[in-house]
């Protein structure tokens, strides 16, 4: 018998509860899955002594206060493939990261609580989540991405390892665990796809010279820029309905309720057209906007 209830789209905690609290810190995390997320999402780099850290960038200066540090003043250098000087997560070690505290990116969004919060190891998200239940009472999740995996890979890190290392001391490495892992490189994936059974998720900017069909062979579904999804009149372009095809979930990003699209008028509307869509999954900053949609919608079909 086929389940009377279609599965409802994922809300994917997106850096945590950035919309209000410094991203990727455990305060926001806890407070994302406090507001309804099924996932919370750990974006992942190297310190200099190999641990990963939650961090959406390798550089730090516009997520830490790391410029107050006298101390690191002259660790401030330059990179390939950045402009400008900054501070680089794999120039520290993992206790000297432990110094440093979060601060909101976002020039618009409250700057209260910065200062405030510590940097978090990977392991560590992996315990703040393990044992939560959603509002369902399904496990809550994890859905890390793998940041610039070349990059690191050049400098000597071995993502692969630490990523399915990490998951498995805690029993996240079999099939169900409540586990999807994601990146902007197929290259990572391909290679990821020998070696774990875990959903991988391909992380998508444009439409353009994808193969659903090829993105199949080793990923579980595509993670697309939500302006990849609708025409300007509002029609499909095809995207979802092409990846579902190919049987891969559609997970887009990024919604921010204080950044909304001109054509919505609040975040339940723009909510709602992306789940008439199709989407399986939202990337959010607001995870309590997506969940009072989703209640809102099954509400409304009761
Ligand atoms: O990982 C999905 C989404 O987070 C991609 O964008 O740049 O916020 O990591 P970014
Ligand atoms: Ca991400």
């Amino acid at each position: 018998m086929s389940d009377p209830k279609p599965a409802q789209p994922l809300v994917i905690a997106h850096r945590g509860a950035p919309g209000y609290l410094p991203e990727h810190t455990g305060e926001g995390y806890d407070m994302a899955i406090r507001m309804g997320a099924d996932y919370i999402e750990p974006d992942l780099v190297f310190t200099k002594d190999g641990h990963l850290i939650a961090r959406h960038d390798h550089y730090l200066s516009t997520t830490t206060n790391v410029a107050d540090h006298p101390e690191f003043a002259d660790r401030k250098t330059t990179k390939d493939g950045h402009e400008g000087e900054d501070w680089f997560s794999e120039d520290f070690t993992l206790a000297e990261i432990k110094t440093l505290r979060a601060r909101q990116a976002f020039a618009s969004r409250s700057h209260a609580a910065d200062g405030k919060f510590e940097i978090l190891t990977f392991a560590e998200v992996i315990k703040l989540a393990h044992g939560r239940t959603t509002m369902s009472g399904s496990p809550v999740g994890i859905y890390p991405e793998t940041k610039l995996p070349s990059y690191f890979s050049a400098l000597g890190y071995d993502f692969e390892t630490a990523v399915l290392g990490e998951l498995a001391k805690h029993g996240w490495d079999t099939p169900g665990s409540p586990v999807f892992i994601q990146s902007f490189e197929d290259g990572i994936l391909r290679s990821l796809r020998a070696k774990t059974e875990l959903p991988l998720i391909m992380l998508l900017e444009s439409a353009e010279g994808v193969d659903m069909k090829d993105i199949a062979t080793y990923a579980n579904g595509v993670g697309p820029s939500k302006a990849l999804l609708a025409n300007k009149d509002g029609s499909s372009t095809g995207f979802i309905e092409a990846a579902h095809a190919a049987g891969l979930k559609v997970h887009p990003w990024t919604f921010r309720s204080d950044m909304l699209p001109e054509v919505f008028a609040n975040a339940q509307a723009e909510f709602d057209f992306f789940f008439d869509l199709g989407v399986d999954g939202v990337f959010t900053d607001f995870a309590n906007d997506a969940r009072a949609s989703l209640l809102a919608r099954a509400a409304r079909s009761d």
